[in-house]
This record gives structure tokens, C-alpha cells and sequence, in this order.
């Protein structure tokens, strides 16, 4: 081994189960690193492709795979995160680890809590391995891929419980990625397990949810977050519109119910809200950026904006942009767009960013960068993309461009 520092830690503290059981190392990338159905937890953590990967870290290469963190900036990457999260874990990897890359015990102290597809919502984005009910529509009508189960759960055939508690001890961060968390037993039940453990201060918990969902049987998730130490909770709402878009883009949204439940969050934790010298509590909005919705970043930041989530008390900056990750060969890529249309919309994005309150330069750049991609736009992924979406408006008595007119460009390029 080359070096004592390895390019990311994640390998050696952090697991990614995918609700399938796939097993891979985070959620930027997805080298399947071992299948729970089929093999344990110990065997995956030292199977070939993980020796391979903690090897290429600490020969300081990142693999081909962790595209994400080799492409972006390096403080905007999960890399930059983990490696400071796990800041503790680092100066112990030489020790830990083998001349052929295995460890010598399975020590998780962060982990995706992916146990199960279970979602009210059909994100157009979004797809069945993390959302039972697009996989039970992808199925009843036949539209692609998908699972026999009606609701994936690594439960079936892994003692899920059993990882989080024999870990307990060594927990720093759990993330929630999927299906939505706020409809599922098992989060709750571990989160009852770490408060009646006392390590409310010990694990920081960080959410990505669709945010439908406050009480759940008998359980209030406000009631538990209150327990929690503060500065240790991150509520990622997931936002790629508001009003009757977002009911279009995000099928399941009720908006006016999402924009009650953000302001109850906001109300219940007004004191704890903005930056503090010590840490912070986190409220904030991914806005997934995608052909349906990059014309409206403005429109959307500023509702969130007039709302009250995106304010100067946490300057204006509790808003990530993730660019769409390619679902269905890049059907919703921008670069479908013509380029006519790219110009404008990168003029719209960059006259909002000038008049905006703080620098938002960087969070636009690869949107920005994106839609001045110099390649000609590509009729055959407009057809699919028309075809799978007159597809679903039929089955969800929706229609595209009543909702979003934005897009008729699109259909006026291919005819
Ligand atoms: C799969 S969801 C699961 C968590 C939760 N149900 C939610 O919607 O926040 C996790 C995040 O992925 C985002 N997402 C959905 N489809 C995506 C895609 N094709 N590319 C990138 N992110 C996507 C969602 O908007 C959400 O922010
Ligand atoms: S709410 Fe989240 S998991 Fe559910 S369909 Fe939408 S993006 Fe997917």
C-alpha cells in the first residue's frame, strides 16, 4: 500500500443498501459491491470489489466509478463530505486494512437507509427500484423493468435491525435517500432505538423527503425530532416545482399540503433556525434540475423564498441544485432543448442569479454548463421522451404541455 491517507473513507465506515440488496459504495456511485439476497454483509465488505476499490484509494486513485467526485468541485463532492465526517476514521486505515485490501472488522459508522422502495409518489424522474408505486404502475401497464414484490424490503432477507444495533456504538451518520422514509415503520422504530439509547447527540441524521407525510400511524416525526440534538438534523425537501407543476413533475404532490407541512417545520423550529456558531439545524430544498423545470429556478426559489424556507436567515443558500442523473438514456437531459432555447433560459438563469440577494454562481454552474453544451439536440431522445411522457399523461390523465407550455418547442422541433 502506497499510501497511509486514502483519496475517500468511505469504504471503511460507510455502506450503501440499495432496497433490491444491492449492495454499493455511496450513492454517487453505483459499483455493485455484492447482493444481500445472496451473500452476508461480512462477505460483501471483504469481496473482491471493495478490496479493489479501498486499494485504488489508497494508492491515491479514485476509481473510474466515483465520476461524480472526480468531476466536481472538490468541496462540493461526497468525497470532500465523508472525508470530514469520518475526519476520525482516517489516521486508523493503514492499521485496519490488509496488504490485499480487506479489513479486519466490519466497523459502519454511516449508512443509506434505502431498506425499501415503499413511496406514495411518482416522481417523472424517479423509478421502481425507489418507488413502489411507480413500480406497481410500470408493471400494471406494462411501460419497462420492473420488480415482482409490490414493496422492496432488504428486511426480507437481512437482519437490517441487527447492523444498526450491533453498530450503534460507532454511528455518526445516517442519510435517507429512498423510497420516502416517512412512510416506513422501520425508520421510525430505529429512530425510537437510538432516543431510548441516548444517541440523539451522538448520530446525525440527514433527510431527503417528498415531505407529504407528518404522522404516520401512531407516530408524529416532530415528536421525535425534538428529542433529537438539533444540530444534528438535516430535512432535505425535495422540490422540483411548486403549485400545479409540481403536481405534474412530482405525481403524488399535494403542493398546498407540502407547503403547510414546511411551514409547521419552519413554526416548530423557529428558534433553532439559522446558522449557529456550533453547528445548525438544516432545512432546505433540492430541486432536482431536469427538462421539466430549469426555465423555472427562478420562479421556484422565489415561492420558496415568499413561503419563508429560503430566507436571510440562513442567507438566502438552504437550496442545492442537482442536476437529473440520466434516467431512461438522458430522456431528460436539457440538452434536448435546442440551443435557441438554451441561450434563453441560460439568459433568464443568469439575469435571476445577477439580481439575487447572495452569489448563487456556483450552485448554477452545471446547469449552466450544461446548456452550453455546443452539441445539436438530439431528435431521437425528444421521441422517447414524448413517447414515455404522452405514455404516463395518458395513464395519470395529465397532459405535458397544459401544464408546462415551456415544452412545445420540443415537440415543434421534432415535427
Ligand atoms: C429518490 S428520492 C428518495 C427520497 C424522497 N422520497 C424524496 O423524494 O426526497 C431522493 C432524491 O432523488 C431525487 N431524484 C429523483 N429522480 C432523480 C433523478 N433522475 N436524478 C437525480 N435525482 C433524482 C429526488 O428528487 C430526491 O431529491
Ligand atoms: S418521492 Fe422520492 S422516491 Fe418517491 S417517486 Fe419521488 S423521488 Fe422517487
Amino acid at each position: 500500500m502506497a499510501n497511509r491517507i486514502p483519496k475517500c473513507i468511505a469504504p471503511w465506515v460507510y455502506l450503501d443498501i440499495l432496497p433490491d440488496g444491492v449492495v454499493v459504495p455511496c450513492c454517487s456511485n453505483s459499483t455493485e459491491l455484492g447482493d444481500l439476497k445472496k451473500q452476508s454483509l461480512e462477505d460483501i465488505w471483504n469481496g473482491d470489489p471493495m478490496k479493489k476499490i479501498r486499494l485504488e484509494m489508497l494508492n491515491d486513485i479514485l476509481p473510474e466509478s466515483c465520476a461524480l467526485c472526480i468531476q466536481q468541485d472538490e468541496t462540493t463532492t461526497l468525497k470532500y463530505f465523508y472525508n470530514q465526517k469520518f475526519s476520525s476514521s482516517i489516521p486508523e486505515v493503514y492499521d485496519m486494512t490488509n496488504p490485499d485490501g480487506s479489513v479486519k472488522e466490519v466497523k459502519i459508522k454511516g449508512f443509506d437507509f434505502r431498506i425499501s422502495n415503499k413511496c406514495n409518489f411518482k416522481c417523472r424522474t424517479c423509478w421502481s427500484k425507489l418507488s413502489s408505486s411507480i413500480n406497481f404502475e410500470t408493471r400494471t401497464n406494462n411501460l419497462g423493468e420492473y420488480y415482482e414484490e409490490p414493496i422492496l424490503n432488504i428486511g426480507n432477507y437481512f437482519d437490517f435491525k441487527k447492523m444498526y444495533q450491533d453498530n450503534i456504538d460507532n454511528l455518526e451518520l445516517i442519510e435517507f435517500s429512498g423510497g420516502e422514509v416517512l412512510l416506513m415503520d422501520e425508520h421510525y422504530e430505529m429512530l425510537q432505538y437510538f432516543i431510548d439509547n441516548k444517541k440523539q447527540s451522538q448520530i446525525e441524521l440527514r433527510y431527503n423527503t417528498n415531505f407529504s407525510t407528518l404522522e404516520y400511524k401512531n407516530y408524529k416525526v416532530f415528536d421525535m425530532w425534538r428529542k433529537w440534538d438539533i444540530r444534528k438534523l438535516e430535512v432535505n425537501v425535495s422540490i422540483d416545482e411548486i403549485g400545479v407543476r409540481s403536481e405534474y413533475v412530482r405525481y403524488g404532490t399535494v403542493w398546498n399540503n407540502i407547503s403547510s407541512n414546511i411551514k409547521k417545520l419552519l413554526n416548530e423550529f423557529k428558534t433553532s433556525y439559522h446558522y449557529l456558531e456550533n453547528g445548525r439545524f438544516i432545512f432546505s430544498a433540492n430541486i432536482v434540475v431536469s427538462i421539466f423545470n430549469v426555465y423555472r429556478i427562478p420562479e421556484i426559489i422565489t415561492n420558496l423564498n415568499q413561503i419563508g424556507l429560503i430566507t436571510d436567515a440562513n442567507e438566502f443558500s438552504n437550496f442545492t441544485l442537482s442536476l437529473e442523473g440520466g434516467m431512461d438514456g438522458g430522456i431528460y437531459d436539457l440538452e434536448l432543448y435546442p440551443i435557441s432555447e438554451r441561450k434563453k433560459i441560460k439568459e433568464k438563469l443568469l439575469q435571476f442569479s445577477s439580481t439575487y440577494p447572495v452569489d448563487i454562481s456556483q450552485k448554477l454552474e452545471q446547469v449552466i454548463e450544461k446548456l452550453d453544451n455546443p452539441e445539436e439536440t438530439n431528435k431521437d431522445k425528444i421521441n422517447k421522451f414524448l413517447e414515455k411522457t404522452n405514455k404516463l399523461d395518458t395513464i395519470r390523465n395529465q397532459n405535458l404541455l397544459k401544464v408546462i407550455p415551456e415544452l412545445q418547442c420540443l415537440v415543434d422541433y421534432v415535427s
